[in-house]
Formats: C-alpha cells, structure tokens, sequence
C-alpha cells in the first residue's frame, strides 16, 4: 500500500501588490527587494477573507481535479464525503485556538466524515502535515484519505511599517489529496511519500515569533494596542539557520534514500527567499534549475508554500507519474524538515 499524492490544488487572492506599490509607501525600492529576495509580487487577502477562505478555495480546487482525473466520485460534493482527515497547516487560524481552521473548512466543505484538525509548525507545517497524515492513513485501514492544506493570511501578522519584514511576506493557500492505494510503498514501482525527515531547534525560538496574544503575553482587559499581533523576526540569523537547514534536509534525504541528486526531477522548496535556495543549492552542487520557484509571484506563504508551488508545478505538466519529488523548509520554532515523494 501508497500513501499517494493523487490531486493538488491552490486558492489565492487576487489583489496583488507588486513591489513599486510598497516603495510607494514606505522607503524600500523594487531593486532592493529582487535582489535580497527574489520577491517581485505578493498577493493580499481582502479584509472579508481570513485563512479558511483561501484553505476551502484550495481544497474545492484539488477535489475538482481529483474528479477530472477520475478519482471513481461523479463530483467534488462525493468526493468530499469520502474524506477521513482534514488536516490544516496555519500560522493566521481564524480564531487564535479554538475552533480549530480545518473544522471551518470541513463544514463549508460538506466533509462530514472527516476528522479535522490544524496543525502548527510555522513554515514546516506542511512538511510535517503530510508526515502526519500518511501516519494517520497508515494506523487504521479504514482511513483512506486525506486533505493536507497549507493556508495563510500573513498580512494579518505583518507590520506594515516595518521594511525589513512586510516586503517579505503574502496570502495564500495550497492543498493534496492523499490517498491510500494498492501501489506499493518499496521497491522499484514504489508511489507516494517514501520518506520524510522533520526536525526542530527550539533554541532559536525566540529568532521569528507573534510575541503577543497567546498565553505568555496575553492582551489584557481595557488595553490600548498601537499594534496586533506581529511577526517579529531577526532576519540575518533565520537566513543563516535556513541555508543549514535545507542543505541539510536535502543531504539526508539522500543519503537515508542512498541517492543521489539526479534521481530527484524537483525540489520544491520553502519560498522565503531565493538567495537562501541558491546558497544551499551551492553548498551541495545543486543547479538552480533543480529548484521550483515561484516566490517571485507570491512571496513567503509559509505553510501554503510547498503546496502552492507543488499545484503549480503539477498543472502545468511539471511532473510525471513515478517521478521523485522533494520538498524541503524550514520555519518558526525553529523548525524544518522535508519529503520525498513518487509522484
Ligand atoms: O519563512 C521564514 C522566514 N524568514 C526568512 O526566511 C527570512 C530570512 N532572512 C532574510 O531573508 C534576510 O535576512 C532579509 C531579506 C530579511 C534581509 O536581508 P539582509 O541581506 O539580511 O539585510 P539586512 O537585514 O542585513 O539589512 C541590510 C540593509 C540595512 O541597512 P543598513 O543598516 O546596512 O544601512 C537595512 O536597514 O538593508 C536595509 N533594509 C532595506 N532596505 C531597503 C532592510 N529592509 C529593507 C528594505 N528596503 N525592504
């Protein structure tokens, strides 16, 4: 038995904000940002959608491909009622806790007979969600599949007058359907997520965080904010741990696989910035074409991504069956991690 990934699909916004727009508000300019990042454009929720509406759009998105490719159900409605899990990567959930973004998008879904939980590992999340919803298919036969969506609305969290971070970041959300099948998971006609690595420095913590309105910094009664809830980061240091990182993630993968690089078509990375990719791509060797990105229209989506990219990728005929695909990132926590994929 496969652990798959059958159907793939995106939702973003259509309010795009190039560059120039940003330079017109604040002191930055589209050459300084191109050439630290890679960044040319993001895409920016307006204020009536929040995370599930972009994770629903995703998901409606895959299932209708799933039934185009004739997943066996008429329509994305039947499809929808043989999902099991529902299992959503966010930083930005509607509600901070409780519910939970997956059970809003379940209802508006009409995936009654799934489970639906989010699951939070900053950057990583969808990394770590496909890991954990293979691990979940695996442990029951009678759960068969799996959304896995990655959804964010970062402009929610991003200080718009900070130049160091806004430039960076965008709204959006991608999604896979993951499906047990009768292919088998070892040898050479393997399918599926053969192997993933998940890891985490929480010694670095403190380097990218929402300091305030959780727990340890909650908002009090009758408090004034001059400011929501923002990302904070301390750029050069997360630059650094990520070149590492996704160096890292990429050599293990392979050695734990006893590859080497060309067996892989893609790596689809986290789209934080270009230059990171191509650091690490140096440090292993690794030509850039290797890499998929498309940061330059989205910029970073965090848990959206991979996802995003990987629909991307897909539609546009990027991939064949049994070809050998890789994600890798890396994120708050600090987390990171990757997959490899059959597609
Ligand atoms: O998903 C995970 C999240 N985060 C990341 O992956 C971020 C990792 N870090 C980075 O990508 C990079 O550190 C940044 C893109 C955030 C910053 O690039 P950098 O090359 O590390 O720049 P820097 O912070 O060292 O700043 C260099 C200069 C500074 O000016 P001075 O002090 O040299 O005069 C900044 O004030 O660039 C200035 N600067 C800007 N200038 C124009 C910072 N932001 C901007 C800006 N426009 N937007």
């Amino acid at each position: 038995m496969a652990i798959e990934v059958t159907a793939t699909g995106r939702g973003v916004p259509s309010r795009r904000i190039a560059n120039d727009d940003l330079a017109g508000r604040m002191d930055t300019t589209d050459e300084w940002i191109r050439s630290h990042t890679g960044i040319g454009a993001r895409h920016i929720a307006d204020t009536e959608t929040a995370t599930s509406d972009l994770a629903l759009e995703a998901a409606r998105n895959a299932l209708s491909l799933a039934v185009e490719r004739g997943a066996g159900e008429k329509t994305p409605e039947e499809l929808a009622l043989t999902i099991d899990l529902i299992l959503l990567a966010t930083t930005t959930p509607d509600y901070n806790g409780c519910p939970p973004t997956a059970c809003i998008v379940q209802e508006a879904l009409g995936a009654r007979n799934a489970a639906a939980m989010d699951l939070s590992a900053a950057c990583s999340g969808f990394i770590y969600g496909l890991e954990t919803a293979a691990a979940l298919l695996n442990a029951s036969p009678e759960r068969k599949r799996a959304l896995v969506i990655g959804a964010e609305t970062l402009s929610r969290i991003t200080d718009w007058e900070d130049r160091a971070t806004c430039i960076l970041f965008g709204d959006g959300a991608g999604a896979v359907l993951l499906e047990k099948t009768g292919a088998p998971s070892a040898g050479p006609e393997r399918r599926g997520l053969v192997r993933s690595l998940i890891g985490a420095d929480g010694s670095g913590a403190g380097r990218l965080m929402i300091r305030r309105g959780g727990t340890r910094n909650p908002f009090k009664d009758g408090e004034t904010l001059e400011k929501g809830p923002k990302i904070e980061m301390d750029g050069r240091a997360v630059y650094n741990f990520a070149v590492k990182a996704v160096a890292g993630a990429i050599e293990t993968l392979l050695r734990e696989e006893g590859l080497g690089i060309d067996a892989v078509r893609r790596i689809v990375p986290h789209q934080a910035n270009a230059r990171i990719v191509q650091a690490a791509g140096k440090r292993l060797g690794i030509p850039e074409e290797k890499f998929y990105l498309n940061i330059e229209e989205y910029a970073n989506t965090s848990a959206a991504s991979i996802p995003l990219a990987l629909d991307e990728l897909n539609r546009q005929g990027g991939l064949d069956r049994g070809d050998l695909v890789m994600t890798v990132g890396f994120g708050g926590g600090l987390t990171y991690g990757g997959n490899l994929i059959v597609w």
